[in-house]
């Protein structure tokens, strides 16, 4: 479906070759300061041809607020906004009039829907992510303006160029004897976890804030452009400020709504949470985050393998996860496949396409985390509300309450 959320509630639409694309924001609350401008400005960090890293597709992606505000303010009714598709090519796409794209969307949606849209793929095309761009940056501002909430994205992998994030003795490496295995977050990510600013990941095209890593991912996509071909990799995100409390179990825990909004984004193929799969090596003895009180007098955890969940609820820390991306399936090299009515043949794509995702894919990620969040916040405001509501009791068996120093 194309709906996403339950009390800020999201509906995109639009195709790739279709004259606009765009959302419809229910449930905002009223009130919020909002422009056009605090929207643009993810907008224009997911457009197209912004560099020689990403598809030469020419689209300004310029939003019209349609509805939902007044001088400059929130109404709490439906917010429209559109964008308007400028540079269609949809001759670009000829071939796939006979070619189902391998690994692409246009034989599925044909099977699904019994008619295909010109571009092939209709919905599955990454247009289609401007309407969840625009909707994410006005939860942003939400959740920024109300809580502080930051939402840093950065490419932390292409192909098999990697930013450092684990480091592991070297005693450890080839071993299978789980009592060596101690791998940790590297110091050096932890501390980019924790201060990454989206400053930082813009100031290179790759958007990969570590730069020497960033010059090797920007080589590897160059080769992959050169060779008529594509590569993948990987975007992590981290969240700050998110209050404890957050997530609804048991089905929509945190993570299940995280991987749910990411892997809801085209191109997508791996979802993972604080240590993730990483986290199978490392005995509990090690993984686990041990409580201890911040100098707030908060409670805190020392080590966040957790990645700032557990039990499917926020427990204050920074959340962070990172997605896996496929490397893009239009590709002009040459490929033997087979044609809609099964005559085999060469498909060599013609067209503009994305040689890599992963730095146009950033604010697509912080704007599904910031969509997911800025939910989970109105469900949690309408519990406490109610139970605020409600006489206080008085008799609750010590076991029911949270013990006090004293007690
Ligand atoms: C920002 C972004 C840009 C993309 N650009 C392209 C592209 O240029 N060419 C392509 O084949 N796929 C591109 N994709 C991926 C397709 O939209 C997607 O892979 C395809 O529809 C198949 O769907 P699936 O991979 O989710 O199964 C892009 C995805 C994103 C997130």
């Amino acid at each position: 479906m194309s709906t996403f959320g339950t009390l800020f509630r999201v509906t995109t639409y639009g195709e790739s070759h279709c004259a606009s694309v765009g959302a419809i924001i229910d449930g905002c609350p009223p009130g919020l300061p909002l422009e056009a401008k605090d929207v643009q400005t993810q907008l224009s960090r997911r457009r197209p041809g912004q560099s020689n890293l990403t598809t030469p597709r020419d689209e300004k992606d310029l939003v019209q607020l349609q509805s939902g505000i007044e001088h400059g303010i929130t109404l709490g009714t439906p917010i429209g906004l559109l964008v308007k598709n400028e540079d269609q090519r949809p001759r670009d796409y000829s071939e796939t009039d006979l070619y189902p794209r391998p690994s692409h969307a246009d034989w599925t949606y044909l099977e699904k829907y019994g008619v295909k849209a010109s571009s092939g793929g209709g919905r599955s095309s990454a247009r289609e992510t401007i309407g969840r761009v625009a909707a994410g940056a006005i939860a942003e501002k939400y959740l920024k303006a109300a809580y502080g909430i930051d939402i840093v994205a950065f490419v932390s992998s292409v192909g098999k160029v990697k930013l450092p994030s684990v480091v592991s003795p070297p005693s450890q490496v080839g071993s299978e004897d789980d009592d060596v295995v101690e791998d940790a977050l590297a110091p050096e990510f932890v501390e980019l976890l924790k201060t990454v600013s989206r400053e930082q990941v813009d100031a290179h095209p790759t958007r990969c804030p570590h730069p020497e890593t960033a010059e090797r991912m920007t080589k590897r996509i160059i080769r992959a452009k050169e060779a008529q071909d594509s590569i993948g990799g990987t975007v992590t995100c981290v969240i700050r400020g998110v209050p404890a409390g957050l997530g609804e179990p048991v089905f929509d825990k945190l993570e299940a709504k995280l991987a749910h909004a990411m892997l809801s984004i085209p191109a997508t193929k791996g979802f993972e949470v604080g240590s993730g799969f990483r986290g199978t090596e490392v005995p509990g003895s090690k993984h686990n985050d041990p409580f201890f009180v911040k100098e707030d007098g908060s409670m805190g955890t020392r080590t966040n393998w957790s990645g700032g969940i557990q039990g499917g609820i926020s427990n204050g820390e920074d959340i962070y996860f990172r997605i896996g991306f496929k490397s893009p399936a239009t590709i002009s090299q040459a490929q033997e496949t087979a044609q809609y009515d099964g005559t085999p043949g060469t498909l060599a794509a013609r067209g503009r396409h994305d040689p890599c995702v992963v730095p146009r894919a950033v604010p697509i990620v912080e704007a599904m985390a910031s969509l997911v969040i800025m939910d989970q916040l109105l469900i949690q405001n309408a519990r406490k509300t109610a139970l605020s509501l409600l006489p206080a009791i008085t008799t609750l068996p010590p076991t029911m309450v949270k013990p006090t120093a004293s007690s």
